[in-house]
């Protein structure tokens, strides 16, 4: 064992019984690889987390990816920063390199929900190579269809805890104190490319880019449409109905 490698006998109980208990949960669930698809503000964030956990998938969120290249200073982060800062997509070549590496991770064994990739239908072709020589396929696209006219007020509220990836809303989801995260107690933040001048950007590529990658799962018959302008517990319900 290395100076560096975790020693069991030093974690607490309570630890060890959560996951094994999780573990042996989890070896019971079949394998799903899952896409989230929507607009910026539609809740693909919210649920990730509820879906990830129910169905032990790991998290692959290409924009979370992108803001901690950018805050640890790697050549990659600085290199997607501006088509960030302006609402604009990175690079497909970018970003598909970053999500081959990362679904080699052992918590992506039982498969992974995809937030905010593939963006493109370039995108989307890559992935399916990806995963055809791997011997798999895509299970379900989930379709946040919602009403740009909802997105103004859930982008401008939201605050983030930046190293838990946790999303609060002024409105609809406040933290139990204003501006900080509820269970480490650390300050929120809000990120910078959610002002309405840069969300007006980020919808245009939605709807110019993103939308034939829907189009293009719907022909192979995988997606479901959720109405995401309901509540978060009533978009939940319909997830794992779909899931299920
Ligand atoms: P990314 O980080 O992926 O942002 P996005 O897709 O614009 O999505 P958001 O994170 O803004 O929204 P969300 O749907 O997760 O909403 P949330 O659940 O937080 O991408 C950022 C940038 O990175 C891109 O612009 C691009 O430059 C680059 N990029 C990333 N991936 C790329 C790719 N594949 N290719 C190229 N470039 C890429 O909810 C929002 C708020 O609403 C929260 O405050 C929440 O509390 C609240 N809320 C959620 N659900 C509800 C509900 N049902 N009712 C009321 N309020 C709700």
């Amino acid at each position: 064992m290395g100076s560096t490698s975790l020693n069991l006998e030093d974690v607490p109980s309570d630890s060890l019984t959560t996951e094994l208990l999780r573990r042996m949960k989890c070896a019971t669930q079949p394998d799903k690889r899952l896409i989230l698809i929507g607009p910026p503000g539609s809740g693909k964030g919210t649920q990730s987390p509820m879906i990830k956990d129910e169905y032990c998938l790991c998290h692959l969120a290409t924009g979370d990816m992108l803001r901690a290249a950018f805050a640890a200073k790697t050549p990659l982060g600085v290199k997607a920063k501006e088509a960030m800062d302006k609402g604009e997509l990175v690079s497909d070549e970018l970003v598909v390199g970053i999500i081959d590496e990362a679904m080699k991770k052992p918590s992506c064994r039982k498969g992974f929900v995809l937030d905010g990739f593939p963006r493109t239908v370039g995108q989307a072709q890559m992935l399916d190579e990806m995963l055809e020589k791997q011997g798999v396929k895509i299970d379900k696209v989930l379709d946040f269809a919602i009403d740009d006219a909802i997105l103004e007020e859930r982008i401008t509220g939201r605050w983030i805890h930046p190293a838990s990836g946790r999303s609060y809303h002024t409105k609809f989801a406040p933290p139990k104190a204003p501006g900080v995260d509820d269970v480490t107690g650390e300050p929120l933040i809000q990120r910078k490319d959610d002002t309405v001048a840069v969300l007006r950007s980020r919808l245009e590529a939605f709807h110019k880019q993103t939308r034939p990658v829907i189009d293009y799962y719907w022909k192979k018959g995988i997606v479901a449409k959720l109405h995401a302008d309901k509540s978060p517990k009533e978009v939940k319900d319909e997830v794992q109905k779909v899931l299920s």
